[in-house]
């Protein structure tokens, strides 16, 4: 087999890459371990930022996010049994939209086989190989193993993909953070209690109100980064709910049958530079954010614009600048999406023996970014996504 681009992996990342680039004439082949369907139902981030709602809707795969998507102009920060809003709409003239990561998947599959792409399921890159010269991936497919040669592959094989480790270790410096919590996220079948999120910062520790659609809320609670899902009964998740959400004017959380369960660990990493040779990585292949800010997907799609750009330019005019320039172009916008996860993070997460002073710090910052309009934009340009280069 033969392509132009090489993508190992059909989550976001490898999707809108693979889509993108087709607009623009050139070919490529996607390789996925996982079967359609898991992919298609895989539960996960939820936020989209403007700029990958214009994205997808500019580039013509927005048509069920537009009629779906829930658009949300603000958001609630939650303290001392308190709410105080966040006017995205008001503070920066944008918003965000509530949209699924896993109908960003179905979109995207769907428009890639409708125009005749190569998607290739329950395929399993084992190896990359040549990338300095005539790049190639080794496959497993239906019991065999195949090789796709191409001119460069995108490593868009998220965080245990197998990309990042087959660069020799000295090409590459990792930046690392792990939280010492993690997230219970549910599922449930109840109208969300809000109509915008709700990131709550409390004693007992962070809260967050999420949603799906008017039918059904997503749900986040800080828990020990290891803990077992095991010990927390559908009972105890409401209860602990109730609590952390409770307001001085008696907010109502009303519970419902739990559809999923499960725990998030916390992690900050980049690593650096973004491409080696003939490949280049991109979204959790290359960073993770923790989720507080809502980033992962968003920065996932953020690179893809990036390398969209640069193989254009490769292929259309021949030139190299714009992927020798890939990794630097992508990690300023990383570090700052880092910057602004690891902030939000902190601010709302309660660590281990953080005593009284470090709760005031809390309270401050919370004070301060909900009252000061400097202070309340800078959060919200950074939460409906910071601008990209050139636009
Ligand atoms: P991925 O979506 O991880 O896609 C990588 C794909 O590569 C996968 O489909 C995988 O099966 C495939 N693959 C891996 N190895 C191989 C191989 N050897 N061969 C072929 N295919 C391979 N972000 C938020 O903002 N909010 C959230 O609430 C949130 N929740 C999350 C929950 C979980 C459990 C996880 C793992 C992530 C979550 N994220 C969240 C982060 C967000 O979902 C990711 O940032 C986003 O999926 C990144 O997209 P990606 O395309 O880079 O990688
Ligand atoms: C979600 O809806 O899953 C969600 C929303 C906001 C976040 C993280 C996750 O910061």
């Amino acid at each position: 087999m033969r392509t132009q681009i090489g993508i190992i992996g059909a989550g976001p990342a490898g999707l809108m890459l693979s889509h993108l680039l087709h607009l623009q004439g050139i070919e490529s082949v996607v390789l996925e371990s996982k079967s359609r369907e898991y992919c298609e139902s895989r539960i996960r981030a939820g936020v989209l930022e403007h700029g990958t709602v214009a994205l997808m809707v500019q580039s013509g795969v927005g048509a069920r996010l537009q009629r779906e998507g829930l658009v949300h102009n603000g958001v609630e920060l939650r303290f001392a049994g308190a709410g105080h809003r966040i006017d995205f709409a008001g503070l920066t003239g944008k918003s965000i939209t509530i949209y699924a990561q896993h109908e960003v998947i179905k979109d995207l599959v769907a428009a890639r086989i409708a125009a005749g792409g190569q998607i290739v399921f329950d395929a399993e890159a084992m190896s990359v190989g040549e990338m300095e010269s005539r790049p190639k991936i080794q496959f497993q497919h239906g019991g065999a193993t195949e090789t796709l040669d191409c001119d460069f592959i995108a490593g868009c094989d998220g965080f245990h993909g197998i990309c990042r480790p087959a660069l020799p270790a000295s090409a590459l410096k990792i930046y690392e953070r792990e939280y010492p919590f993690g997230w219970l996220g549910i599922l449930a079948k109840v109208p969300p209690a809000s109509d915008e999120l709700i990131y709550c910062y409390h004693e007992r520790g962070f809260a967050l109100l999420s949603m799906r659609s008017p039918e059904i809320s997503r749900l986040y609670l800080q828990c020990a980064h290891d803990e077992n899902i095991e010990d927390w009964s559908d009972d105890r998740i409401w209860t602990e709910l109730r609590a952390r959400f409770a307001t001085r004017d008696g907010f109502e959380l009303r519970d419902g049958v739990i559809l999923q369960k499960g725990v998030t660990p916390m992690r900050s990493f980049v690593a650096e530079p973004m491409r080696h040779g003939k490949l280049f990585l991109l979204g959790d292949a290359a960073h993770i954010v923790p989720p507080t800010g809502a980033k992962g997907l968003n920065l996932a799609v953020a690179d893809v614009r990036v390398l969209t750009r640069a193989l254009v330019d490769f292929y259309k005019r021949g030139a190299i600048d714009g992927l020798d320039r890939y990794s630097d172009v992508c990690l300023r916008r990383v570090w700052k999406v880092q910057r602004f996860s690891w902030w939000m993070t902190s601010m709302l997460h309660r660590f281990p023996n953080e005593d009284a002073f470090a709760h005031r710090l809390h309270l401050a910052d919370l004070d301060y970014v909900t009252s000061s309009r400097a202070a309340s934009t800078s959060l919200a340009e950074n939460y409906v996504g910071l601008p990209f280069d050139g636009e």
